[in-house]
């Protein structure tokens, strides 16, 4: 009796053991490029040839994220999205790309890309087609998929899931997870799954899904527009309970990409944006034409500050800890050595608004000083003691966003940290950049 128990125990370890992604990937959010919010299904090379979806926009992509400082700061990722494979599969039932846009074929431009020090995200979709109405991939296509991209040497997936049902998903995305397990090649696995079932459970479990994804779309895709920026902070904080405790380093929750250096933010709103992404530990994957993008946006994008706080080796997704009189809302995000962030935002429309507060009434208990860094103007604050009242002024649809961490505990006069800070009178900055 006892043995069979010991038996099925360890049946069930391999069984789960067998189900979950090996590739160790994305132990921090994953950064680069995608094509889709910005540059969509435009298929019409004759017309628009510098901007439809060809070889020759994700290798000029490629070249940008390389000379424009992009890739030094972690943005490696190029990644196709819809509309690339030819209407039809070839005759042994294997994706082609579009033979007049890719006529050098993916495995060239992974090349191309593996050349550069980048890597290459390819997409496919789990149902009869995809959104765009391009092939799809039908659950007995999975594993030919899978070592078909293995083949061309990509590095990432999204796998989206148009035409397809509850059922059907339930199958296919974690027999994809064991498809390309069974590749021996590490390819990131990004699902949508969850933004196909609503997003929360009990129609999505989570628990399954960072077992078995490196990282989820749970909600609608990102327009370019505030609202839409709006709409999917809204539902990222207001369902935080169930959502932030399943961010990981190797699994991440994606509220979809960013939008900044387009046409529907304002300098404000990219700086919300970015601080909200950033706080949400989301991916920072870029959906802008690199050859265009302003010198502000690219600024907002490449603040090293930023991106060291997104890329928290924690990986803790921060939270909503406050909202005040419907238009101030404060996030928090921890981070490692006792470091953290805070973004104050507002909803205002109208003018700067003052909002005066202390770290005690944003739940922060320890007594320590604090050393703070504005992330946007780069400004100190020293000295900072948790009941300190302090004021920030937030631009209207913007934020005010702080990185802190503590120099002195006020309550343990013999710690490592107060020895520190007592030989180098206040010039210590214990991390960095
Ligand atoms: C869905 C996805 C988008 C994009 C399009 C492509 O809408 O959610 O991110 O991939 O399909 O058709």
């Amino acid at each position: 009796m006892a043995m069979k128990l010991v038996a099925s125990v360890f049946i069930l370890a391999v069984a789960s053991f067998c189900q979950a992604l090996e590739n160790g990937l994305m132990r921090t959010p994953p950064m680069g490029w995608l094509a889709w919010e910005r540059f969509r299904c435009n298929v019409d090379c004759k017309n628009d040839p510098q901007n439809c979806i060809s070889e020759n926009l994700f290798m000029e992509m490629a070249d940008y994220l390389v000379t424009n400082g992009w890739k030094d700061l972690g943005y490696v990722y190029v990644n196709i999205d819809d509309c690339w494979t030819a209407k039809k599969r070839d005759a042994k039932g294997r994706l082609v790309p579009d033979p007049e846009r890719f006529p050098h074929g993916i495995k060239a431009l992974a090349d191309y890309v593996h050349s550069k020090g980048l890597k290459l995200g390819i997409y496919g979709d789990l149902g009869i087609y995809t959104c765009g109405g391009y092939p799809g991939t039908k659950l007995n296509q999975i594993e030919l998929d899978a070592s078909t991209f293995a083949e061309w040497g990509v590095d990432m997936l999204k796998l989206d899931g148009c035409y397809s049902s509850a059922w059907y998903q339930a199958k296919g995305y974690p027999r994809m997870t064991r498809a390309l397990n069974a590749t021996g090649r590490h390819i990131a696995y990004s699902c949508s799954w969850p933004a196909y079932r609503g997003g929360l459970p009990p129609q999505v479990n989570y628990t399954l899904l960072s077992n078995i994804c490196n990282l989820w779309r749970n909600y609608v895709d990102i327009q370019d527009s505030w609202d839409s920026v709006l709409s999917i902070v809204d539902w990222f904080s207001n369902h935080q309970d169930v959502l932030q405790p399943q961010a990981g380093p190797g699994h991440w929750n994606d509220p979809d990409t960013l939008i900044i250096g387009n046409f529907g933010l304002s300098e404000e709103q990219s700086r919300s944006q970015m601080a909200l992404w950033t706080i949400l530990a989301a991916p920072l994957l870029l959906s802008t034409d690199l050859r265009t993008i302003s010198q502000s946006s690219k600024e907002i994008l490449q603040n090293k500050l930023m991106i060291k706080i997104n890329q928290d080796p924690l990986g803790i997704q921060g939270r909503r800890i406050l909202q005040e009189k419907s238009y101030i809302e404060v996030f928090q995000r921890p981070l490692s050595c006792s470091a953290s962030a805070l973004v104050f935002f507002s909803r205002r429309t109208d003018m700067p608004y003052h909002y005066t507060t202390s770290l005690a009434k944003l739940n922060y208990t320890q007594n320590a000083i604090y050393e703070v860094q504005d992330v946007y103007t780069g400004e100190m604050i020293s000295g900072l003691k948790i009941t300190d009242k302090f004021t920030v002024v937030i631009n209207p649809s913007g934020v005010v966003m702080w990185y802190l961490y503590p120099i002195m505990y006020l309550d343990q006069p013999f710690s490592f940290l107060n020895q520190f800070y007592k030989s180098e009178t206040k010039k210590f900055y214990p991390f960095p950049l």
